[in-house]
């Protein structure tokens, strides 16, 4: 590698742009951090970087698309500056590798998901000279892809706060990859096979960023409580083992994880969520589809009824828990009746809300080898609507239920959405979230952000609640809030 040490020249400037999920945001945090040691700084103006990288997604067409019109786009920064390096990361990079040199002859190195850690040392190269470089992980003869670099732990450890969604709120990577297969989806070829992290390294991980401030973390895996790990002496380390262990931590005082797979949604780890106060009554647990045939097809391994079992099981263990899902329409031989066989398990299912996805047919996936994306673009647009505006009204409903009753909401910051606050004041208003993920708005002082409030709700719409900070006492003309119960 080149030694930077020798000259103490300027900061190197740092433009990037993630899309996708949590898990490409906390790699992107992780890639920053690694570059700050190389002696990079950010920057939001792309026309003044040294460095321009975009973390991809490869989840539907239209996430693909954006970025490579992003790299049309700035072709001609690098006509004008042929030192700018111009890197693809992430899971577009492992799905499309040399593809995207075709494409974009300007980019300098493209990068997997599995191969981040050697983001630096490919960025020196090109930065000297170098042609393009590529790092991905390599297919083996069976085709699911060798294991991620060994690296990942350490490279894990690294942190960096001003990438963190606030300074007090962090992702953790408790596993890799995905063992699933469901038929649509493309994370297991980009991503690799699963592979959880060692209890201790998640810990050593969780107490450095509760040094470092932060109050609340969200465990993150492709199918978050599959998490499993054979402890030396050969006993079951778990999920909810690890909840509890997170639970432990002095500083951190929330505690949540995403993604559930329906089937792994044990009794142990409901129970670590009901018994420990810190995590979040909220649990994100897609169901896709709404049809025994359909999700036979995503190779999803349930079915309706079982899924429904599910939910009322967690219902039953958790009180005042909140349950939010993703669906897919559209999928490849969804009928008119299939579909609505979905409208009405969102009916019946009264989740806090729901991601809806026009299915979209990814190179590499089962799904687009066996079977035919033979619902017209109009048709799943249609659906995606209606689905939207039942599970929308169904949402407005549980929030105007919340009307009158008190949250308890971390603060993080000034808030986007004042103006659509019914009869907006026009007082400066925060905004944060509920134990159970739901997004409260209130009015408030700045020193408040970072802390956890009591707020009252007097107004609801279909993705937020509208409320004030509960106040107990009043000292002079300073009101003081009250100390959460
Ligand atoms: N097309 C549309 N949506 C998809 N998802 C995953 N793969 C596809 C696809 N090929 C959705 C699923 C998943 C979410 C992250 O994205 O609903 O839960
Ligand atoms: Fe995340 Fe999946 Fe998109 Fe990759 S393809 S960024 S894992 S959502």
């Amino acid at each position: 590698m080149a030694d930077h040490s020798a000259a103490p020249s300027p900061k190197k400037k740092l433009y990037i742009e993630t899309v996708g999920c949590q898990m490409n945001l906390l790699d992107s945090e992780l890639v920053v951090a690694r570059l700050r040691q190389e002696g990079y700084e950010l920057t939001e103006n792309i026309q003044q970087a040294d460095a321009i990288l975009y973390n991809t997604c490869s989840v539907r067409q239209h996430a693909e698309d954006k970025i490579y019109s992003a790299l049309g786009r700035i072709k001609r920064i690098k006509e004008r500056n042929p030192d700018v390096a111009i890197g693809v990361m992430g899971c577009m990079a492992q799905k499309d590798q040399a593809e995207i040199f075709r494409r974009a002859p300007h980019v300098d190195i493209v990068v997997g998901p599995g191969q981040l850690a050697r983001v630096p040392e490919l960025l020196a190269q090109v930065r000297a000279g170098e042609p393009p470089r590529m790092a991905v992980s390599r297919a083996r003869k069976d085709g699911s892809l060798e294991t991620i670099a060994a690296s990942f732990q350490t490279y894990d450890a690294d942190r960096e706060p001003a990438m963190r969604p606030t300074p007090f709120q962090a992702f953790i990577r408790v596993m890799m990859g995905c063992d699933k297969f469901c038929t649509y989806c493309v994370v297991p070829a980009v991503r690799g096979p699963e592979q959880s992290r060692p209890p201790e390294a998640i810990l050593a991980e969780a107490r450095l960023l509760a040094d470092q401030g932060v109050r609340e973390v969200t465990l993150l895996g492709q199918t978050v409580n599959s998490y499993h790990y054979r402890l030396p002496d050969g006993r079951s380390f778990r999920l909810s083992d690890l909840l509890e262990r997170v639970h432990d931590i002095g500083g951190i005082e929330r505690i949540k994880f995403i993604t559930n797979f329906p089937n792994d949604m044990t009794d142990d780890l409901l129970q670590a969520v009901r018994d420990l106060p810190k995590v979040a009554r909220y649990l994100h647990v897609p169901a896709q589809s709404g049809c025994d045939e359909v999700l036979r097809r995503m190779k999803r391994m349930y079915t309706v009824a079982s899924y429904e079992e599910m939910l009322a099981r967690i219902r039953a263990t958790i009180p005042q828990v909140a349950v939010s899902s993703d669906f897919i329409v559209g999928f490849s031989g969804e009928t008119e009746p299939s579909f609505e066989r979905t409208v009405g398990l969102v009916g019946r299912s009264r989740f806090k809300n729901s991601f809806i996805f026009k299915y979209s047919a990814r190179q590499g996936t089962k799904a687009d080898q066996l079977y035919a994306d033979d619902v017209p673009e109009a048709v799943k647009k249609r659906r995606n609507n209606e689905l939207l505006a039942l599970q929308t009204a169904i949402s407005l409903e549980d929030n105007q239920g919340w009307i009158g009753r008190v949250v308890e909401v971390l603060v993080e910051g000034p808030s986007r959405a004042t103006t659509r606050r019914p009869g907006w004041d026009g007082l400066e208003q925060l905004t944060g979230r509920t134990a159970c993920d739901r997004i409260a708005v209130f009015d408030g002082t700045e020193r408040l952000v970072g802390q956890f409030v009591r707020v009252v709700i007097d107004a609801a719409s279909a993705v937020t609640l509208f409320g004030r900070v509960e106040t107990t006492e009043r000292v002079g003309a300073t009101e003081r809030p009250a100390t959460p119960a």
